[in-house]
């Protein structure tokens, strides 16, 4: 069987293109931008920021009207992230030097999210902000929502302790808003797409000995147009559906390939995965259509430096990983505990259910993921569950699929929207071996 799809357009990418056209000087046009509920949020907070987004959904495309870092206006009332926590947790660093005071909110899901690792660099830099300090399963830490008080902040020496590109992301923007010099360093390299897509805009930020250095007083400049490529996120539930059905090959169009994303490919292609890159172009973001084909896999491990280049993508290696014979160990997760669900729990439980023996191995300094794999699957008593959480329900949408069960047995079907509207169509047209174009 052979398909040949598109997948939505990146997600990094569309928030970042939104944000930065804000907060840049004159139109912008985005195009193939996602149109998914999480960017959606994005779009709506600043529009509710005084900013003109004029949206079409039919040509995937935004114009934006940029007012520069500080064209704001005061917000009349909270703003709403959603379920997005890249909205939440970079919207709170260029909130945090404007001139007014916000609050920002999100939805149950994203008010269970940590937020201090967002908040104290920016209470470094001089930032007023607030949250709701509590304890939830067993960390404390500070919630959501956030009132930010703003202010005049300062350029200071930032280390963190997360590789996370939203706190990176936000402690940018604050830089750029700043007074002086901000230095920031993350223990592992992140996504880079603010590095990358700020140049565009005319901000070159300085690497320097693993430090970032964000000059503030800085301007963005319009550079016009933006082109957003496909979701390597996206893109790989179907190059996970590629890997375990036998005799199945899977073309997907225009995605993104930045190597700080890569992570998903070099795993599956340990495992024995057929991955190949047609058609590359080489733009800032670069991109090319993915070929994935079946073959005998077989189970590796994944070390934790590697994380931060396949985060999104551990479900999806989690299930390719059941198929695969032998124990599959995935090197410090715990940052999967805090993403839109507990993912460390939902796969183990889910993947349980199918037979599928998998442990949550608690180290001294790091949390490890085992699946032991290639062992055959029973049929799972009741319900599947999503845990409302876009990517563990499409994680186990492929599973079920590639056993050929309902996608019935799986509930809350619709949190999908979050980053993949047209998911289930696109499942169905490669479980037939026909395109999908949308
Ligand atoms: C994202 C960064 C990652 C990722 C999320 C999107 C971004 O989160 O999991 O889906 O666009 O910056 P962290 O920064 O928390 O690792």
């Amino acid at each position: 069987m052979r398909s040949c799809i598109v997948v939505p357009s990146d997600k990094s990418i569309s928030h970042r293109a939104l944000i930065f056209s804000a907060i840049s000087n004159g139109r912008i046009e985005i195009e193939n931008l996602l149109f998914a509920e999480d960017c959606l949020s994005t779009a709506d907070v600043l529009s509710r920021l005084g900013i003109s987004i004029s949206l079409s959904k039919k040509l995937r495309r935004a114009v934006v009207i940029g007012k520069g870092k500080f064209g704001f206006t005061m917000p009349r009332e909270t703003l709403f992230a959603g379920n997005s926590g890249t909205t939440m947790r970079i919207m709170t660093g260029l909130l945090a030097g404007q001139a007014f005071d916000s609050v920002i909110d999100g939805d149950a899901s994203l008010r269970r999210r940590p937020m201090l690792r967002v908040i104290s660099p920016l209470l470094e830099m001089g930032a007023r902000i607030r949250g709701r300090v509590a304890r939830i399963k067993g960390r404390r830490d500070v919630f959501a929502p956030l009132e930010i008080e703003g202010s005049r902040l300062i350029g200071r020496r930032i280390v963190s302790n997360v590789a996370s590109a939203q706190v990176k992301t936000a402690v940018i923007l604050a830089g750029l808003c700043a007074e002086g010099r901000t230095y920031y360093r993350e223990p592992i390299l992140s996504r880079d797409h603010t590095e990358r897509l700020l140049k565009d805009f005319g901000i070159h930020l300085i690497r320097r000995k693993g430090w970032i250095i964000v000059d503030g007083g800085r301007n963005l400049i319009s550079p016009g147009r933006i082109f957003v490529p496909g979701d390597i996120s996206s893109a790989a539930f179907f190059m996970g559906y590629a890997a375990i059905s036998p005799s199945t090959e899977v073309v997907i169009k225009r995605v993104g390939i930045n190597p700080s994303r890569l992570g998903v490919v070099r795993v599956f292609k340990r495992m024995g995965v057929k991955i190949t890159f047609l058609n590359k172009v080489n733009s800032p973001e670069p991109y090319a259509d993915i070929v994935v084909k079946s073959s005998n896999l077989k189970a590796v491990q994944v070390k934790a430096e590697e994380i931060p280049s396949l985060i999104d993508e551990v479900p999806i290696i989690a299930v390719v990983a059941a198929f695969a014979k032998g124990k599959t160990q995935i090197e410090g997760v715990d940052e999967l505990r805090v993403k839109e669900s507990d993912r460390l729990y939902a796969l183990a439980y889910n993947l349980g259910k199918f037979g599928i023996r998998v442990d949550i191995k608690q180290r001294k300094t790091r949390t490890d993921l085992i699946i032991h794999g290639g062992r055959g699957f029973s049929r799972p008593k009741g319900m599947v569950k999503s845990f409302s959480d876009h990517r563990i329900a499409m994680s186990m949408a492929v599973l079920l699929a590639r056993l050929g069960l309902p996608i019935e047995k799986l509930d809350n079907r619709d949190c999908t929207a979050i980053s993949y509207p047209e998911f289930w169509d696109t499942l169905e047209a490669v479980t037939k071996g026909v395109d999908y174009e949308f």
